[in-house]
């Protein structure tokens, strides 16, 4: 069975093919980065509107790369959400209007499902059950991961995600969007231990996070320094931030998997993309015997591939799930 995935949900369109026997066909992906770095951070009405204009090339190149005909797709699957309104119904209508050209059936995916499911498409991928990180820029969830479709809840952010703490800072420091890679490149010239910033409920009971304090924690840096930051001191800054929030999520990690008493982590999300977090990890794992799964770095955004695996992983469960009535809601 071949499905294509259509993703849309926020500044990315992905689209991709993925064989249910010979793996991921092929997957491109055009990346609105540039477009809205000048206004420091996604503009809804222009992320749509790039989404219409990208989506059926981007369809034309991965078939031609898969070197299939339209006609070889068996289902369509889209991302339902969550993730900006307009932006997910460019991908909801592509994806119906295709199943209705083509008389193919369609399902609409959870965002965060593709990316849960995202570290099976590496090629090393882990097995059930698991302990997922999943740190993207809308969530931060900690989940066991039983089988496709048996997730539960082991913890949350109460407020702002991870995803969200890093660009905000990085925002605080003057840097561009997205934050992420920008605050954490900036750390790697940072001295540890210049500021010391909180670590959210690293020693409460549960497995929930909070990171609205951390972001807050920066602000009063940088306002006291206002007057003149160097460029040296908002390194500093940069580190002190990025050593909190991966202490936060290493330790909570570590505390899912002794509660569990599961042995495997995985991270997804786009934060898992982060240097600092993966080197933590993997020092954890060594120190403590787990092992952890990452995404391939090209799946840890955003991304079309991710769509297409939940989608087929989603059918091989229930063949029913696509319908032909093409009628979507995001
Ligand atoms: O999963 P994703 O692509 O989109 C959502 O579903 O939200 O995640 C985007 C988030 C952004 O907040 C971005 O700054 C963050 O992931 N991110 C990173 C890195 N790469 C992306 N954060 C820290 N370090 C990175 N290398
Ligand atoms: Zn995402």
């Amino acid at each position: 069975m071949i499905v294509l995935g259509v993703e849309s949900s926020c500044d990315e369109t992905g689209i991709a093919l993925y064989d249910t026997q010979r793996g991921l066909l092929a997957h491109a992906l055009h990346s609105q980065v540039a477009m809205h770095e000048e206004y420091g951070g996604v503009v809804p009405e222009l992320a749509s509107r790039d989404h219409i204009r990208r989506a059926i090339p981007l369809l034309e190149q991965v078939l031609k790369n898969a070197d299939v005909p339209r006609s070889a797709i068996d289902a369509i699957a889209y991302t339902q959400g969550p993730g900006l309104a307009g932006a997910l119904l460019v991908g909801a209508s592509v994806a119906c209007g295709l199943g209705l050209a083509l008389d193919r059936p369609v399902l609409g995916v959870h965002h965060l499902e593709g990316h849960l499911l995202s570290p099976l498409l590496s090629r090393d991928p882990p097995s059930f059950p698991f302990v997922a990180l999943l740190v993207s820029g809308g969530h931060t969830q900690l989940m066991r991961v039983d089988g496709v479709g048996q997730y539960t809840l082991l913890g949350e952010t109460l407020d702002d995600a991870a995803g969200e703490a890093f660009d905000k800072s990085a925002k605080l420091l003057g840097l561009g969007y997205p934050g992420g890679p920008a605050i954490s490149r900036l750390a790697e010239f940072g001295d540890p231990g210049v500021y010391k910033l909180p670590r959210p409920m690293l020693h409460s009971k549960d497995l929930n996070f909070s990171f609205s304090g951390l972001k807050t924690a920066v602000l009063t840096v940088v306002k006291n320094q206002i007057t003149n930051i160097c460029e040296q001191d908002k390194a500093n800054v940069a580190r002190a931030f990025v050593d909190a929030i991966v202490d936060v999520l290493v330790a909570k990690c570590v505390t899912a998997l002794k509660e569990t008493g599961l042995k495997k982590l995985v991270i997804a999300g786009g934060v898992g993309a982060n240097r600092q977090l993966r080197e933590a990890l993997d020092a954890a794992a060594h120190k403590r015997r787990f092992r952890v799964y990452y995404p391939e770095l090209e799946f840890c955004t955003d991304n079309g591939a991710m769509i297409a695996f939940a989608g087929a992983m989603r059918l091989q469960i229930n063949p029913h799930a696509a319908r032909r009535d093409y009628a979507f809601n995001v």
